[in-house]
């Protein structure tokens, strides 16, 4: 009897000490190692995950919120008690969120009450209310900084992280925000700004968009001569190139073009729920590791129109956006992109910032493991950004020349003055 035993735990050891090993070897691949087994229950085995790999949320629309309801007075803003909305620091903190891109969206002209014209031409004031946004988003950072922490690069993200902040970066939800200009571009970046949506529900300029549920008609069929100009100069800066709300063949172009990684930033499965905001499986195709392939995040968006049938958006529903882009792209290639704040509705389960260790809790019962699941939660999207901001450098080693190219429907610039 005790032969066997200690056979027995002879072998334990062994299989112990191997197991060891192989822990040890797969965590210094990894950002944040960490030790032990994890709880029995799944939302305790979650939460535990996230502690070591917080939620980086790719879309949230707090400033937008702060606009509508407050006319961005931020002295009128309470984040330290229930805010309207998905959003505060009580439930940021229940939800294990390490960062978020803080959307400083502006609508498109016609959904803001102006006609920009067939040709983008007339006046919208996208360009001033965008400068509110970024005040607004910055300001609140500001006033809270024991809990958020501006973040310009993936270093700063982590920075924020072992700091115990919440990483607050900026992105621009669609090239209607950059009046037509490159230039545009080069100063909000200088602002913070590290993504820019190439459209929002309407065509620009720049590219052509999905529209909400249905696509409209295409305008350029894909990107226009500047939004090539566009993408180049995106990739040499380092700010992201996000294919949320763009138009299929604008998706395809961009991922035939880009230098540098992209993401979506709050995107959710066409195969999963047919609508032409969702990302279609030969676009995720295009999209990993492997030959001929672009890498990128698909950050899976919650809004319940997009996730199923009206009443249908639940925990599982999301997860199963989540289970199909990782199924074509690959576990690396997924991501979260709530649209908090930006969205009426939400699932149930998922019903604000509080509930993704929920998700995670979905994901861990259908067998993704503590790795996978520190990808889903930050770990991809920081990849994508490294990889970006290292093609950035390149570019600017390698001597690349800022992009001057001008929209050609222009007629205000590059005319001799009568003198
Ligand atoms: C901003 O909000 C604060 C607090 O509610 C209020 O006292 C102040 O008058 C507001 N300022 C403006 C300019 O509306
Ligand atoms: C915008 O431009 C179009 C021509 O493209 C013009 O017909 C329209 O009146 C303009 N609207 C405003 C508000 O300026
Ligand atoms: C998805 O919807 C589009 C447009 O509404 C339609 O043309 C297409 O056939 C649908 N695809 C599937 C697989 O149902
Ligand atoms: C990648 O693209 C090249 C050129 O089009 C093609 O020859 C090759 O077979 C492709 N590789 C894969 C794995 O699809
Ligand atoms: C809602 O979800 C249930 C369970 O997944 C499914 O059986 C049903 O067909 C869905 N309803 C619609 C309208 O898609
Ligand atoms: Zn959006």
């Amino acid at each position: 009897m005790s032969k066997v035993r200690a056979v027995v735990h002879g072998l334990l050891t062994v299989l112990f000490v191997a197991g060891l090993v192989v822990f040890l070897l797969l965590s210094t691949n990894h950002e944040w190692p960490w030790k032990g087994s994890l709880p029995k229950d799944p939302l305790k085995a979650a939460q535990k995950i996230l502690e070591a790999s917080p939620v980086i949320d790719g879309h949230i629309d707090l400033p937008e919120l702060v606009r509508m309801v407050y006319a961005n007075n931020v002295s009128a803003v309470d984040l330290e008690h229930e805010m309207p909305g998905h959003v505060d620091i009580p439930r940021l903190r229940k939800g294990r969120v390490g960062g978020f891109f803080w959307s400083v969206y502006t609508a498109c002209p016609e959904h803001a009450g102006y006609d920009a014209g067939e040709d983008f031409l007339n006046a919208t004031w996208r360009v001033r209310d965008t400068l509110e946004q970024i005040d607004v988003a910055k300001l609140l950072i500001d006033k809270y900084p024991n809990t958020f922490q501006l973040a310009r690069s993936s270093q700063d993200i982590k920075d924020a992280i072992t700091e115990g902040k919440i990483a607050s970066l900026l992105g621009v939800e669609g090239a209607h925000q950059l009046g037509n200009s490159i230039a545009v571009l080069r100063q909000y970046h200088e602002l913070g700004v590290r993504y820019v949506t190439l459209t929002h529900m309407c065509h620009n300029a720049f590219a052509d968009s999905c529209g909400f549920l249905e696509a409209p008609e295409p305008l350029h069929g894909g990107l226009s001569e500047i939004g090539v100009a566009l993408i180049a100069e995106m990739n040499r800066i380092g700010v992201l190139v996000d294919l949320s709300h763009t138009a299929d063949a604008t998706a395809k172009q961009a991922l035939k073009l880009t230098k540098a990684p992209v993401i979506w930033s709050h995107s959710s499965s066409r195969a999963i729920w047919n609508v032409s905001r969702n990302v279609p499986d030969d676009v995720l195709e295009l999209v990993g590791s492997g030959e001929n392939k672009t890498d990128g995040v698909v950050m899976v968006n919650f809004a319940p129109y997009f996730v199923g049938a009206e009443g249908n958006a639940t925990i599982a529903s999301v997860a199963d956006h989540v289970e199909h882009i990782a199924k074509i792209a690959g576990k690396k290639h997924v991501g979260l992109g709530s649209d908090y704040d930006g969205i009426e509705d939400v699932p149930s389960g998922l019903e604000d910032v509080s509930k993704y260790p929920q998700l995670f809790a979905e994901l861990y019962k259908r067998g993704w493991s503590r790795y996978d699941l520190a990808g889903l939660s930050g770990g991809n999207l920081l990849r994508v950004f490294e990889g970006a901001e290292a093609v950035a450098r390149k570019l600017q080693q390698e001597g690349t020349q800022p992009a001057y190219d001008i929209y050609k429907k222009r007629t205000d610039i590059g005319k001799k003055r009568e003198l």
